[in-house]
């Protein structure tokens, strides 16, 4: 983090976290997202519109959740290596339209925390992004990225080592560790529609231990286009902004206070933000 943004943040006592998901940009690749409201070619301006706006949210970090891009194909083997290898005409294409994503968040001057998603190719993705820390701490919170991956039967797992570092976290700093905020592409709560996989296998178990364990005061995801937003009894905000690639392009501000209690605000790129959808 800049010292300008720590020193708003001590003066702020809280953190705000610039929470964008599910853009679904296509610039150098050909085409568009096969579902018409994802407006693919419509990405670049509008995180253009994006930065105009920045200085007056006044936002400490950029969470970007997945879904960066639409590479075509891509689906066929979601998170996990199993990704089939693009042509090398599609692999530039790709490459550059990461860079592109890389270049807007660099540009923002914010410190930024960024996972791919199941439409993103994770090998093309990690040439641009390489391997950043899973955990870092930034004004006082300490924020644990997942990139996870999904089963035959495309439902969303967290095994293995994100297994343990999911394990490790939550039981982490004990009742004195840092304030927790979490990333991954997919939901742990609230369960959705019945007929399409959103949340992890094992996601009740996983939400329970992050509410035993008491330090975890927010859990970002996308992935869910329509978005959501579920708080637990104890204050942990779950939530799923809408997917910035649809009209009006929103994203959240999720503030994080010094005492642990979360707030948010959905704001658009362009018009008023959508009404605020509570559960
Ligand atoms: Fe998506």
């Amino acid at each position: 983090m800049s010292h300008a943004a720590h020193d708003r943040a001590s003066r702020n006592n809280r953190v705000r976290i610039l929470h964008l998901t599910d853009l679904h940009l296509r610039q150098a690749i050909p085409g568009t997202a096969t579902k018409a409201e994802r407006l693919s070619r419509a990405m670049p301006a509008a995180l253009e519109r994006l930065s105009a706006k920045l200085p007056a949210l006044a936002a400490d970090v950029v969470a970007l959740t997945g879904d960066l891009l639409d590479v075509p194909d891509v689906e066929a083997g979601g998170l996990g290596g199993n990704d089939a290898p693009p042509s090398p005409a599609l692999a530039q294409h790709a490459e550059a339209d990461y860079r592109l994503m890389k270049d807007w968040l660099e540009s923002t001057g914010l410190p930024y925390l960024v996972i791919p998603g199941n439409h993103d190719h994770e090998a093309i993705y990690d040439r641009v992004f390489g391997a950043p820390p899973a955990v870092r701490d930034l004004a006082g919170v300490r924020f644990v990225a997942f990139r996870d991956e999904l089963d035959a039967d495309r439902t969303p797992l967290r095994t293995g080592a994100r297994r343990a570092l999911f394990e490790e976290a939550v039981a982490g700093g004990g009742m004195d560790g840092p304030w927790q905020v979490h990333l991954q592409h997919y939901m742990i709560h609230p369960p959705t529609v019945a007929g399409w996989r959103y949340n992890y296998r094992g996601s009740r178990r996983m939400k329970r231990m992050i509410e035993q364990a008491g330090r975890v005061r927010a859990v970002l995801s996308g992935h869910y286009h329509p978005g959501s937003l579920a708080v637990s009894r104890d204050g942990v905000h779950y939530s799923v902004p809408p997917a910035f690639c649809s009209a009006p392009h929103p994203f959240r501000l999720m503030d994080v206070a010094a005492d642990g209690t979360v707030s948010y605000r959905d704001v658009c790129v362009d018009g008023p933000a959508p009404a605020k959808e509570r559960r």
